[in-house]
């Protein structure tokens, strides 16, 4: 039982995690995914001949908080733990850049996902060792959420129950900590695009996702109004022979959100998971221009390649190139944000 201190003190943290979840989804604003670990973020560099030195992650990471007029369309910027560290070449911290344009800063606080012993092809998430003293830094440096991906691969007999369970058990802990910190928690289970599967497979193996991962989440008793689910959305695999339309996509993907997403959730943010960029705003648009009125959350973004892989090509690591980047930044935020009010178009594309 809990004290009547106890109590008050968590009330006033339930409050306090409701009101920062609805802030990063006002306005239709949504997140930026800038959290990429150095291997991942080296990985994107090679392909382009970007130096993979801390000094290029910083300069790349300069270019993102400093895009003028970001904070319009994106509330929250997901951080690594690098990158919430650094500053711009001037001394001037990123967070400060960030909290000054508006934009709340977030951060991946899971450290990968390995192996899963005994299940060939199938990962499981680590990072909860520590985690709650690692949460407590963060929040004194000025994060309010955080972010934990999940992996699941779809194949031949996976993914399995106990990668299911495993991996949603250790979101579900992960989230119940954030909490406890103060941090909003961004649970991501994330149902790879990799592979033939059809639509359908994707969708029962999201649907079982999903069921899985609240269960776990009532289980650690993760308060539903203080955290924001970041899903995939249903799609066929990316070498499957059948693409579906935006609209059978999207008629799917929230198919098997209402059977699965309990409405106290505020809101869900798509991962992109490797869609081109403009596929990922025309199927979320279609999400939400005709489902908009009928959704008990807000249906948004919480992009990292579909905001950000133009930009980075037309970086390449060059100053010269850093203001066309940041227009072509800003561009996808704005066309993202259309798209959660169910106004944007091809059109816009061409501007
Ligand atoms: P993508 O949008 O590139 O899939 O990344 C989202 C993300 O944050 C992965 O954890």
């Amino acid at each position: 039982m809990r004290n009547a201190f106890g109590l008050e003190q968590h009330k006033m943290n339930a409050q306090q995690l409701i009101d920062s979840a609805r802030r990063l989804f006002a306005a239709d604003k949504g997140l930026l995914a800038m959290d990429e670990s150095n291997p991942t973020c080296n990985k994107r560099f090679a392909k382009l001949d970007i130096p993979q030195t801390v000094d290029a992650r910083r300069a790349y990471r300069e270019l993102i908080v400093t895009t003028p007029s970001l904070g319009e369309c994106i509330s929250g910027a997901i951080l690594y733990d690098e990158t919430i560290r650094q500053q711009k070449k001037d001394g001037t911290p990123f967070l400060k850049i960030l909290v000054d344009a508006g934009i709340i800063p977030g951060i991946k606080v899971d450290t990968g996902a390995k192996d899963l012993a005994a299940h060939p092809g199938e990962k499981i998430t680590e990072g909860l060792d520590g985690l709650r003293e690692r949460l407590q830094e963060y929040f004194q440096m000025g994060a309010r959420f955080a972010k934990w991906r999940a992996v699941i691969a779809i194949g031949e007999d996976i993914p399995s129950r106990s990668c299911i369970e495993a991996n949603a058990q250790a979101l579900a802990r992960y989230a119940a900590l954030c909490q406890e910190a103060g941090l909003v928690p961004v649970v991501e289970p994330e149902v790879l695009m990799n592979g033939n599967h059809t639509l359908e497979v994707c969708r029962k193996v999201t649907e079982e996702v999903l069921r899985n991962v609240f269960i776990q989440l009532n289980c650690q008793r993760v308060l539903l109004e203080g955290m924001i689910l970041k899903p995939n959305m249903v799609l066929p695999g990316l070498t499957c022979s059948t693409q579906e339309s935006a609209d059978e996509v999207a008629d799917t993907t929230m198919k098997s959100l209402w059977r699965t997403v309990p409405a106290a959730v505020p809101a869900i943010a798509f991962l992109s998971g490797g869609q081109s960029a403009e596929l990922a705003s025309a199927r979320l648009n279609t999400m939400n221009h005709r489902f908009k009125t009928q959704l008990p959350w807000a249906l948004a973004f919480s992009f990292a390649r579909a905001i950000q892989q133009p930009a980075l090509e037309i970086w390449r690591g060059q100053d010269i190139n850093v203001k066309a980047a940041q227009q072509a930044l800003v561009h996808r935020a704005r066309c993202n944000r259309a798209a959660r009010r169910g106004e944007y178009t091809a059109a816009m594309e061409k501007t």
